[in-house]
């Protein structure tokens, strides 16, 4: 059995060692992946973009094979970039801007989309780090300039510590992963330098709609351009108010009056429902999104002696800024005590929290979760005669508590 074990794991180190030659394996597949991708004369190798190679890049394509970098080596003006880029309506490759001091990106204001591609592509040894689209450190930046692009297909998505007041991306629809190897595609917006630094509702819609989109925002504010988007309290809500930027509070002084927020869609803020008679959440039909980034809990519920139902009708994200609690119930219906169960029917409406960001009477589901598998755990080692069945009872106790 040993031996059949460890064949089986020699053969998995085997076949992960050529995966690995695979990917950093030397310039074949490289030039492979760019082949399949853009005509010959449209493919520039270099691995960063400067005045002694500018000659070389492709100007006449349109789809482009390339790992564009342009830092603050690059010696290049953006007169010079605008010449080059002109273009170039499709990226195959990858985009860093760093640390560089153009006051404006335009000079990509022709391009559609950019594609990451795979890990696969990877060359070496140049870039071993993943495919990328990033902006960061550019000092004297006032426009990000791509108000053409549609389209971003990379698993790292950065714009740091740039000193633009907008993305200014009016046109982006499309952000996916082409990366096979992992899901997760990591948007970090973070540290921008501008006072009034701030993301439309069309971007963080764009943002928070993605698949498997991390994000990662701070500090972060939503600009007031929305037409839809008001800032009232329940008592003064507008009848067409889709998007509330503040949070919505719901009190003994205002619960009559919760079938008023049945068209909002979004609450740039906190939802806070304390002291109320409500016994459930179901007048939110068209809730969908709760986005919060002061770093403060996105949905409170709290003291509502009747309030039995956690079910939210259309919500399909809530986040916050902050790496603490997220959601918090305190001191509801008994129904809703701190349980493995209650905790699940919580989690699984939510597939992008983690437990530990979830509180049921000041306990973490990860808490109450790791207590019942200790338990669980426990009872087995003491009753090793439980058996499967045994197991198999537990569980079914422990979901039924
Ligand atoms: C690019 O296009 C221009 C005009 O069509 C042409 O004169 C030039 O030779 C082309 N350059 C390359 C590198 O193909
Ligand atoms: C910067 O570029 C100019 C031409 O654009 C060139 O004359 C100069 O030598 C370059 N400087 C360096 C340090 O590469
Ligand atoms: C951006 O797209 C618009 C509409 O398709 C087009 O008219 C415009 O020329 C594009 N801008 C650039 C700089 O290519
Ligand atoms: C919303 O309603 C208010 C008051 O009736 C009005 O001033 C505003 O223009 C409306 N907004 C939209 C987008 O219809
Ligand atoms: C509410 O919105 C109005 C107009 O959009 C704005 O003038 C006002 O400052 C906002 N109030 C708060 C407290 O954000
Ligand atoms: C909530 O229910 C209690 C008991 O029935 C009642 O006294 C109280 O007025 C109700 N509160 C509201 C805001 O309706
Ligand atoms: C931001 O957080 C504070 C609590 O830290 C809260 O009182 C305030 O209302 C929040 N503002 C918005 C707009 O959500
Ligand atoms: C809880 O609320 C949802 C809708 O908000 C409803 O579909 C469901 O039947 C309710 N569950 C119970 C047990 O009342
Ligand atoms: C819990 O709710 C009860 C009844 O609604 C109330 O009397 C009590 O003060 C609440 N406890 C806390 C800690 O808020
Ligand atoms: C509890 O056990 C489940 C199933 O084995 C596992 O997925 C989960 O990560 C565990 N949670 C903690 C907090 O240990």
């Amino acid at each position: 059995m040993k031996i059949l074990i460890s064949l089986i794991f020699l053969k998995l180190s085997l076949v992960s060692d050529s995966n690995k030659l695979d990917v950093f394996g030397g310039m074949n597949h490289y030039m492979k992946f760019l082949e399949e991708n853009c005509e010959p004369h449209c493919i520039f190798p270099e691995s960063s973009l400067a005045s002694y190679n500018l000659d070389l890049f492709p100007t006449n394509c349109s789809t482009v094979c390339a790992d564009i970098l342009i830092d603050e080596r690059s010696n290049l003006s953006e007169y010079q970039l605008s010449h080059a880029f002109q273009n170039m309506k499709h990226l195959i490759g990858s985009l860093a801007v760093m640390s560089t001091d153009f006051k404006s990106g335009t000079f990509l204001a022709s391009l559609e989309s950019v594609e990451c591609s795979t890990k696969s592509r990877l060359k070496p040894p140049v870039d071993i780090i993943e495919p990328q689209f990033m902006w960061g450190d550019n000092h004297n930046m006032i426009n990000l300039g791509l108000v053409n692009l549609t389209s971003i297909g990379c698993s790292n998505i950065y714009f740091l510590r740039n000193t633009v007041r907008l993305l200014n991306l009016p046109n982006l629809k499309n952000i996916y992963n082409p990366n096979a190897f992992t899901n997760v595609i990591k948007i970090q917006i973070e540290a921008n330098l501008h006072e009034d630094f701030c993301i439309t509702t069309q971007e963080m819609q764009t943002f928070i709609t993605t698949e498997f989109a991390s994000l990662n925002c701070r500090p972060c504010k939503i600009c007031e351009n929305n037409v839809n988007m008001c800032n009232d309290s329940l008592e003064n809500l507008l009848d067409n108010c889709t998007h509330v930027n503040g949070n919505v509070m719901i009190g003994p002084e205002n619960e009559h009056l919760v079938s008023k927020l049945k068209i909002v869609e979004t609450i740039y803020g906190s939802l806070i429902i304390r002291s109320t008679n409500l016994t459930h959440i179901a007048f939110l039909e068209n809730l969908k999104h709760i986005l919060t980034f002061n770093y403060s809990v996105s949905i409170i519920i709290e003291n509502n002696p009747q309030f039995s139902n956690l079910t939210f009708p259309n919500l399909k994200r809530i986040y916050t800024n902050s790496l603490l609690t997220a959601i918090m119930l305190n001191n509801n219906s008994d129904i809703l005590s701190p349980n493995f169960k209650n905790c699940d029917l919580i989690h699984a409406q939510f597939k992008y929290l983690k437990t530990k960001s979830i509180s049921l009477d000041e306990n973490t589901c990860e808490a109450i979760q790791r207590s019942a598998n200790n338990t669980l755990e426990g009872k087995l080692a003491n009753h090793p005669s439980l058996g499967i069945m045994g197991f198999l009872n537990l569980i079914i106790i422990l979901g039924a508590l």
